[in-house]
C-alpha cells in the first residue's frame, strides 16, 4: 500500500495526533502534518478540508484524521467523493476498511481510542490491501 501519509485533527484529537505521528515517523514513514500545531480549540470542518484538498490534488496519499470521537472528522471529509474515510475503533474494523471499502482515510477518535489501540489500527490500516473483485462495483455504486 501507498505509504505517504497526510495528517490532520482538531483539539479533540490533538494529543493523540502528536503521538502518531512521532510513532510513525520513528517508522520511517513520510508523514506530513497538516497541523494544528497546538491543542487550542478549532473547527473540525476545517482541518477535514485542508486534507480533503491536498488528497484531491494527490490520490497517492493516505490520510489521517482525528476529532473527540471520529465521528465529525468521518462525516465532514466523506461529503468529497475522493474520500472513503473510515472511522475505526479496533483493528479488525481496520483490516475489514481497507479489504472491503479501499479507505483512503482512516479516522480515530482522539477521546475514545488509546495509544495502544491506535497504533494497532495504524499498522493494520497500513499494511492491508484492498481485496478488490466484488468489492469493485460496489465502490463503483458509490461514485
Ligand atoms: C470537539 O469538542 C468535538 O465535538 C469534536 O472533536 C468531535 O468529537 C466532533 O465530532
Amino acid at each position: 500500500m501507498k505509504k505517504n501519509i497526510l495528517i490532520s485533527c482538531d483539539h479533540g484529537g490533538f494529543y493523540l495526533k502528536e503521538q502518531i505521528v512521532e510513532y510513525l515517523l520513528k517508522k520511517s514513514f513520510k508523514i506530513i502534518d497538516l497541523g494544528p500545531k497546538d491543542p487550542s480549540s478549532v473547527d473540525y470542518p476545517d482541518y477535514s478540508n485542508i486534507l480533503v484538498d491536498k488528497m484531491r490534488k494527490n490520490i497517492d496519499y493516505i490520510g489521517i484524521l482525528l476529532c473527540g470521537t471520529g465521528i465529525g472528522m468521518s462525516i465532514a471529509s466523506n461529503r468529497h467523493s475522493h474520500i472513503r474515510a473510515a472511522l475505526c475503533s479496533d483493528k479488525d474494523m481496520a483490516r475489514l476498511s481497507r479489504q472491503h471499502n479501499d479507505a483512503n482515510v482512516l479516522v480515530i477518535g482522539g477521546r475514545t481510542t488509546s495509544l495502544n489501540s491506535a497504533k494497532k489500527i495504524i499498522d493494520v490500516f497500513l499494511s492491508t490491501e484492498f481485496e478488490k473483485g466484488r468489492h469493485i462495483k460496489r465502490l463503483k455504486k458509490i461514485s
